[in-house]
């Protein structure tokens, strides 16, 4: 079998060809990577280390991707995966346009051409803000989790956001894009016959990430914390109430090599994964946990709302373990001290990421 993984430099992308490696006999992984996050071009020797076939080049580009190696799975992890992508600061909204969503054509091209199937990494950030931002909230041990002695919108269960949640606009110009991603993969694949398989994913979390305050939260808040850099509560009243779920890619890792050996061609092709309820946090709760590891240190607090910052999304897995007989393995514990043990050996981490 062969695996292309666009942004094979990233930190979803580089793990995912490690444990895809480690997973799968035989396998031959290639990637492309242009190098454009900070912090991508640590992980370039180790990937050709192991083997991984990589080239450096941009997906935007037609002429870039006609010069991939044929594959027969196409795992699409190039992005750039802030929510704040398109406004400003963390670059142009044509940017974010042109590496988020133009760039699609040419990975569903390759795939029609190849005839190889895509793994779509979608995201959380496809859902409703405003529906979101609804959902009945109560605050347990410093941190949001949804009321579920109220009546819960479609598409939420006590264990979480699923597939059928609300997609209505706003979802934020980086949402757009992945969704906007979404349909035109299932189109693609309907009209050309090659299998799609989307999968929403929660916050994906582990050692090596890149973690700016935009962005890879669990590793900018433990590298900050450790190196006593100021960190904020923002929004929410600034109690730091805010939570994730968060998983490891090993675990995306296992997902997706279920997803390749599915043989099935019709229903469902959106599926949603994530940490789950039991690998939650606040942001209140992992300053604790990093004051027990590293000392005390206090965020201040900036209650300004952030645009499309939202109180809590946690990741229904249910019915993407039943279909794939898949199941979170790495809690949330042992990424948090992988994270932690990583920033310990790697003091100008945060300069490397230009956190
Ligand atoms: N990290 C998360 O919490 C999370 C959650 C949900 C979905 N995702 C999705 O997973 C994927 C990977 O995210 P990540 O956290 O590894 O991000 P990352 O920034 O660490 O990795 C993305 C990689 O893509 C490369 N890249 C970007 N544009 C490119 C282009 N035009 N051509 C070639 N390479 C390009 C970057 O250089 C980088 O190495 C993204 O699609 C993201 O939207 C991530």
């Amino acid at each position: 079998m062969k695996i292309l993984v666009t942004g094979v430099c990233g930190f979803v992308g580089s793990a995912l060809a490690e444990c895809l490696l480690e997973r799968i006999e035989g396998v031959h992984i290639a990637g492309i990577d242009n190098l454009m996050r900070p912090g991508a071009e640590t992980n370039r020797a180790h990937i050709e280390k192991l083997g991984v076939e990589f080239i450096h080049g941009d997906i935007r580009s037609a002429s870039d991707f006609a010069a991939l190696p044929a594959c027969d799975w196409v795992i699409d992890a190039a992005a750039n995966p802030s929510v704040l992508a398109g406004l400003g600061g963390a670059g142009s909204s044509r940017r974010l346009f042109e590496h988020n969503l133009a760039s699609i054509g040419n990975v569903l091209e390759y795939c029609k051409t190849h005839k190889a199937g895509l793994l779509l990494l979608s995201s959380s950030r496809v859902y409703s803000i405003p529906a979101l931002a609804a959902i009945p909230m109560r605050v347990r041990n410093n941190a949001y989790e949804a009321d579920t002695s109220k009546p819960l919108p479609s598409g939420l269960t006590a264990e979480g956001i699923g597939v059928d949640f609300s997609t209505a606009a706003p979802v934020s110009l980086y949402g757009a894009t992945k969704l906007a991603s979404e349909i035109m993969a299932l189109e693609y694949g309907l009209a050309f016959d090659f299998p799609v398989w989307i999968t929403r994913c929660g916050v994906l979390a582990g050692a090596g990430q890149f973690g700016t305050p935009e962005q890879g939260i669990f590793a900018f808040w433990i590298n900050a914390h450790l190196r006593r850099r100021p960190i904020r509560y923002i929004g929410f009243d600034g109690t730091g109430c805010q939570t994730r779920d968060a998983f490891h890619p090993r675990d995306l890792a296992a997902l997706l090599v279920a997803q390749m050996r599915t043989s099935r061609s019709k229903g469902q092709r959106i599926y949603t994964a994530g940490g789950g309820p039991s690998n939650a946090m606040s942001l209140a709760q992992l300053t604790a946990w990093c004051d027990q590891r590293f000392g005390r240190h206090v965020p201040a607090a900036d209650p300004k709302p952030r645009q499309y910052d939202i109180p809590w999304v946690v990741m229904d897995n249910s019915s993407t373990a039943s279909e794939f007989n898949w199941t979170i393995e790495t809690p949330l514990a042992t990424i948090l001290e992988g994270i932690a043990q990583h920033a310990q050996a790697h003091p100008g981490w945060l300069e490397v990421s230009h956190a």
